[in-house]
């Protein structure tokens, strides 16, 4: 008997190796993973000088705990990192994950506020749907009605004002006015903090709002004295074609951008958030530490890993790859939709795609969900990994698959991408 607390009852194979986007299991089964376990691998598996780079600070400095120490691997890290995402005078705060992530950007939104004397602000304003976490704040602040919906009474509802989906069809800055609304319902005096993923990943596979809305959200924030948080966990390290993804609408920046996933692309535990410089001032300015903290945050192996994921990254220019394979890839998709009409849609921005499902008579997703699951199952029996999901409609209905294979496909591998997702997409039929 397996001593493992298992995700769930499921049985699961066992995973024994894994090189560019492809994993083998115990049995020597082969998976083409288009998801990048969940849009993490973003560099592909395997790559020596990461495992290399991160042996190096084993050795070197294992661990610092960060009210002691920081440590060069952090600073160089922090540095190139800030470059990269074009955040000049912003500060890295390195964690572990990206619910950590969140809960740090959260909090500190909170401080901000209190630091300069504007306490009564508390409430955080985000989406639905959305997630940004598993971790009960993160969770708290997320759309995301089937995640959550066990832990509701540990949570105060009135500090986690939602606002609907924007409807990427509507003009952009005209839809971003509900932002507005709903501030000003509040009391702009009680918000700390809006916060948005730029694009949807989990509950609303690949979401992109149109042109306008987040420069109105911007406008609107900063009006209000609301911070305006960027939660870029899945979006951002080039993702979706850009080193973050908000950049795409009239390159605005957010006060504080929460970052994960492809940060160390699956090769170690990291996450972290970007603080411009004036939140960071405010705090140190004020009481002088940000009261939050991780015993693993800014873990030195994990940095590392950073650090040479981000030269592969740049050095092979997965960004721009990310752009132009994606691209080809939502051509691809929208060929496969001429032939399966349960596909209502398909959308995304560079390697984050997505695929909605539902009743093609009605147009609408169907009254009970399931049908995502069921092609995930297929899609995996045939050798390709991809990431299923459900609630986008009302927190049950309204099925999806997310679609963010590693930003090194080739155009080779894109094809049997294709392939073996329009042979999943015959259980739905
Ligand atoms: C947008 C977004 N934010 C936050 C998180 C939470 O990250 P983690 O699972 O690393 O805690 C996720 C995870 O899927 C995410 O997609």
């Amino acid at each position: 008997m397996s001593s493992v607390f298992y995700r769930s009852s499921l049985p699961y194979p066992v995973a024994v190796r894994a090189e560019g986007p492809y994993l083998w299991d115990s049995s020597g089964k082969r998976y083409l993973d288009g998801a990048s376990g969940a849009l993490v691998a973003n560099i592909g598996q395997g790559r020596a000088e990461v495992a290399e780079a991160m042996a190096q600070a084993a050795r070197t400095l294992a661990f610092v705990h960060g009210s002691q120490f920081s440590s060069p691997a952090l600073e160089n890290y922090s540095a190139r990192l800030m470059k990269f995402l074009d955040f000049p005078g912003y500060r890295f705060w390195a964690v572990s994950g990206g619910s950590e992530a969140t809960e740090s950007a959260i909090k500190l939104a909170r401080q901000y506020h209190a630091e300069r004397g504007e306490a009564q602000r508390y409430r955080i304003i985000t989406r639905r749907p959305s997630y940004h976490g598993a971790s009960l704040g993160a969770l708290a602040a997320s759309g995301m009605g089937a995640r959550r919906a066990l832990y509701t009474p540990l949570m105060n509802e009135d500090a986690w004002p939602k606002l609907d989906r924007p409807d990427p069809h509507r003009d952009g800055a005209q839809d971003a006015e509900a932002l507005r609304t709903l501030i000003a319902s509040l009391g702009p005096e009680t918000v700390a903090a809006f916060m948005a993923e730029p694009v949807v990943g989990a509950s609303d596979a690949a979401l992109a709002p149109a042109s306008g809305y987040y420069e109105r959200v911007a406008e609107i924030c900063c009006e209000s004295g609301v911070l305006f948080i960027a939660d870029e966990v899945m979006s951002g390290m080039g993702r979706c074609g850009t080193p973050l993804a908000l950049r795409q609408w009239s390159g605005v920046t957010p006060d504080i951008a929460v970052l994960g996933k492809g940060l160390a692309a699956g090769y170690a535990p990291l996450a972290g958030i970007a603080a411009s410089d004036e939140v960071y001032r405010t705090v140190m300015d004020g009481s002088g530490a940000f009261r939050h903290g991780f015993t693993y945050a800014g873990h030195p192996v994990s940095v590392a890993a950073g650090a040479a994921v981000l030269e592969v990254l740049e050095g092979e220019h997965l960004v721009e790859r990310s752009r132009e394979l994606g691209a080809r890839l939502l051509e691809g998709l929208r060929d496969l939709k001429t032939r399966h009409p349960q596909m209502l849609e398909v959308r995304g921005r560079g390697l984050m795609l997505g695929v909605v499902l539902g009743d093609p008579e009605t147009g609408e997703s169907y009254a009970a969900p399931g049908l995502a699951a069921r092609i995930g199952k297929a899609a995996f029996q045939h050798g390709l990994i991809v990431y299923p999901g459900s609630g986008a409609a009302d927190g049950v209905c309204g099925d999806h698959l997310l679609l963010g294979p590693a930003l090194s496909l080739t155009e080779g591998q894109a094809g049997e991408l294709l392939e073996k997702l329009d042979a999943a997409l015959k259980v739905g039929e």
